[in-house]
Formats: structure tokens, C-alpha cells, sequence
């Protein structure tokens, strides 16, 4: 395959195209390295790691620290693919100075080539303060995760026309904030579609429909590795989380019946050296 490194002309042009961008969330080397030779064009480095790796209740409790420590790992497995970094929450809402200090960092820190931050209303203005410091950003409109409890829970969101138009509004201004792509969560499907025609950046849906210029799961999530509820817009691809149980399973059993290691996995000294230790 003739591949080209994605950067944001790469977007553009595949949203010119008709030609839907794929994004997979990532915290590692060894998955990131997996998702770019498989031709995910766009990696995020999402807070998800909060709930989805580190074990958090929700995504609200993930540091700076630990995001860039994930974000450079996954920067090193990747070549083509771009990498976006997800701003935590409190690094970009108490301050505008904050949020370009803390989106630098992704940058400079953490080897991210862009970052994502939720919200439209009043953090417009922090992100186009972003992009005017020379960050490229990308915005999160619909459920945003970090005030779920506002939004009245993990729930569609732009359902009624005001809602919708609300919704249709911050894409708009996050357009002419300077965002090169938005994200667009659990919001109905003509929305979605709306919003997409209406905006020259790309939108790239996550329970937001097929009519999104693009597409976004969490990794774990579409990987089926995920204990519990399984959202209604997410599709698993596998169960690797059923693969690893049974393996450590069978680790198991095989270290305590004796069988493993095996004489194939063991390693050997002559007799002579043996006999003289
Ligand atoms: O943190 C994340 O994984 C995200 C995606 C749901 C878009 O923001």
C-alpha cells in the first residue's frame, strides 16, 4: 500500500473525497503500532484511558502526567497515522493560559501532532486561544464525557430542535475557531449529517450514525475487553477480552500440571560445564 503520513490536507481532501476518515483510540506502543500498520488514519489518545486502562470510575480523575505518559508511548508505535491527544479535564477549563500551556504539552511532551477538547458555548474561545498559539485542535460536541453529569447522564444528546440547533451552533463556531476536525458523540444520525454538510472540517461520529464523515470507537470497547455495559453504537470486532481469560486460563492449569515450560522452552548446559560448577 502507497501510504502518505496523515496531516490535515490528507483530512481534508478524504472529506472532499466522500471518503470516511477512521480514528481508533490507543494508549500503547504496541497497539499503536498495530493500528497505524492496519491504516487507522487518526489516533487519539483518549481520556477513555481513564476508564479503559487505568481502572478510574469515569474519565474525570486522569492527570496530565498520565495522559502524556500514554500519549508518548503511543506517539513512538506509530509512522502514518495522526496522533491527537485528549485534553484532561482541568487542564483546559480553569484558565485560557492553562489550556494552551497544557495543549503545548501534548505537543511538546507528550508527541502529539494535535489535541481534542470537549465543549462549545465558552470553550470556543479557549480553543481558538489554542490554535492561535499554533496547536492544531479538534473540538467534542454532543455527549461530552467530562460533564455527562450536566447533560443529565450518558445520553443522546441534540434529540430536540433546540438542542440540535445548539448543537449545529458550537459546531460552527468551533469551525470558525480554527478546529481542523470535530467530534461529534451519541447525537442523532440527520444531525450528524447536518452538521457535516454544514462545516467544512471533518466530523468524525461516535454513536453519532453513518452519515458522519468519519468514525471513532474506543479501542477496548470495539475489542469486546470491556467488562460490563456495552453501548448501543458500538459494534465488537472481536472478543479479545474472551481470548486473554481463556489464555491466562490455560497458563494456568499447563504451570500447575507441570506442563509448561516444556523442553522447547528451556534452556540447556553441557555436562562437563555443569559438572564442574
Ligand atoms: O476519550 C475518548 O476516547 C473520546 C472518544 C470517545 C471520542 O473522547
Amino acid at each position: 500500500m502507497d501510504r502518505k503520513k496523515v496531516d490535515l490536507g490528507y483530512l481534508f481532501q478524504a472529506k472532499k473525497n466522500g471518503e470516511p476518515i477512521t480514528m481508533l483510540t490507543a494508549y500503547d506502543f504496541p497497539t499503536a503500532r498495530l493500528l497505524d500498520e492496519a491504516g487507522i488514519e487518526t489516533i487519539l489518545v483518549g481520556d477513555s484511558a481513564a476508564n479503559v486502562v487505568l481502572g478510574y470510575r469515569d474519565t474525570l480523575p486522569v492527570s496530565m502526567d498520565e495522559m502524556l505518559v500514554l500519549s508518548r508511548a503511543v506517539a513512538r508505535g506509530v509512522k502514518y497515522a495522526m496522533v491527537i491527544g485528549d485534553m484532561p479535564f482541568l487542564s483546559y477549563q480553569v484558565s485560557v493560559e492553562d489550556a494552551i500551556r497544557n495543549a503545548g504539552r501534548f505537543i511538546k511532551e507528550g508527541n502529539c501532532e494535535a489535541v481534542k477538547l470537549e465543549g462549545g458555548g465558552k470553550m470556543i474561545n479557549t480553543l481558538r486561544a489554542i490554535v492561535e498559539a499554533g496547536i492544531p485542535a479538534i473540538g467534542h460536541l454532543g455527549l461530552t464525557p467530562q460533564t455527562a453529569s450536566m447533560l443529565g447522564g450518558y445520553r443522546v444528546q441534540g434529540r430536540t430542535a433546540d438542542a440540535a440547533r445548539k448543537i449545529l451552533e458550537d459546531a460552527i463556531g468551533i469551525e470558525q475557531a480554527g478546529a481542523f476536525m470535530l467530534v461529534l458523540e451519541c447525537v442523532p444520525d440527520r444531525l450528524a449529517q447536518l452538521v457535516a454538510r454544514r462545516i467544512k472540517v471533518p466530523v468524525i461520529g461516535i454513536g453519532a450514525g453513518p452519515y458522519a464523515d468519519g468514525q471513532v470507537l474506543v479501542l477496548h470497547d470495539m475489542l469486546g475487553v470491556q467488562a460490563g455495559f456495552t453501548p448501543k453504537f458500538v459494534k465488537q470486532f472481536a472478543m479479545v477480552g474472551n481470548d486473554i481469560l481463556n489464555a491466562a486460563k490455560a497458563y494456568r492449569e499447563e504451570v500447575k500440571a507441570k506442563k509448561f515450560p516444556a523442553p522447547e522452552h528451556t534452556f540447556t548446559i553441557p555436562d562437563e560445564e555443569f559438572n564442574n560448577i
